[in-house]
């Protein structure tokens, strides 16, 4: 596995093996604290490519929150033999100058329409923003076949989808679904902010979800979603953003059942001071 921190270094690597191989290039950007979710989509992108990049860089454009930023998990080392397990062939460990020569303040000023509007955008001013800016980057730095990312981050999903329209980006996008742990809690790197308390709190959010999408054939779906709310707001650990059903392929509010419309319910919640999503498809 061969580790880069320059733009210019990985740049040049990619290049060599292109010329010699012509291979196929699979990209799956991170954060780092890595856990079975991201190595899914190594795993993905290897059954899909010939060489693997994974990059790890905290951005801090994307972070609304100071504290949030401050207290991400960092795990480096962990991280960089989880890689080397999983196969992975190139990591790009950049630090902020390197993605950012020209200071933080360049946004692509992409209009995302309603999407970026909506639901996370509403409730972290400026985050995708943050992260258009940062994958377009990686996408230029790395110039993948195909960029994997996970269903977990439903609506960066769509925010992604939009920049490689956008562009017209020579490359796919395939995303992947949710990994969850037994009880059910969506794998997220902010898992491992969680104390004891919180971790057992934090499985009612899928809960929640899960019980609307059993019902949502047969009942009422704002009673449903009400229900739902009120049992989460018993915990005292849990503080919920939003918890909505939406057209899956819009984003705009659906209150009740209809069978041809692509339905997907999310939330966001702050279990103690750390703040999960999480989203399940209906149809
Ligand atoms: O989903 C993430 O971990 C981040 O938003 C991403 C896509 C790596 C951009 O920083």
């Amino acid at each position: 596995m061969r580790i880069f921190q320059t733009v210019a270094e990985i740049q040049k690597y990619l290049l060599e093996i292109n010329e010699l191989r012509h291979t196929s290039v699979g990209f799956v950007p991170t954060m780092g604290a890595l856990h079975d979710g991201h190595l899914s989509l190594i795993a993905a992108s290897k059954t899909k490519t010939a060489i693997t990049v994974c990059s790890i860089f905290v951005n801090p454009t994307q972070f609304n929150d100071k504290q949030d930023f401050d207290k991400y998990p960092i795990q480096i080392d962990r991280d960089l033999e989880l890689l080397l397990s999983a196969g992975c062939d190139v990591v790009f460990v950049p630090n902020v100058e390197e993605i950012y020569p020209n200071g933080t303040l360049e946004k692509t000023g992409i209009d995302l329409g309603f999407i970026g509007k909506t639901l996370d955008a509403a409730h972290r001013p400026g985050h995708f923003e943050g992260v258009l800016q940062v994958v377009k980057r990686l996408l230029d730095i790395v110039q993948p076949d195909i960029l994997f990312i996970g269903q977990k981050d439903y609506q960066q999903c769509m925010v992604l989808t939009k920049l490689v329209e956008h562009y017209q980006l020579p490359v796919q996008i395939e995303i992947c679904p949710t990994l969850r742990e037994q009880d059910g809690l969506a794998m997220s790197s902010r898992n491992a902010r969680l104390n004891a308390e919180e971790r057992i709190a934090a499985v009612q959010l899928s809960k929640a979800l899960f019980t609307i999408k059993e019902h949502i054939h047969h009942a009422d779906l704002l009673a449903l979603i009400k229900e739902q709310l009120e049992t989460l707001h018993q915990n005292r650990l849990i503080s919920v953003e939003y918890i909505v059903a939406v057209n899956g392929k819009t984003l705009q509010t659906i209150d009740s059942y209809q069978e041809n419309t692509p339905i997907t319910l999310l939330i966001a919640a702050k279990v103690g001071d750390v703040r999960l999503i999480d989203n399940v498809i209906v149809s």
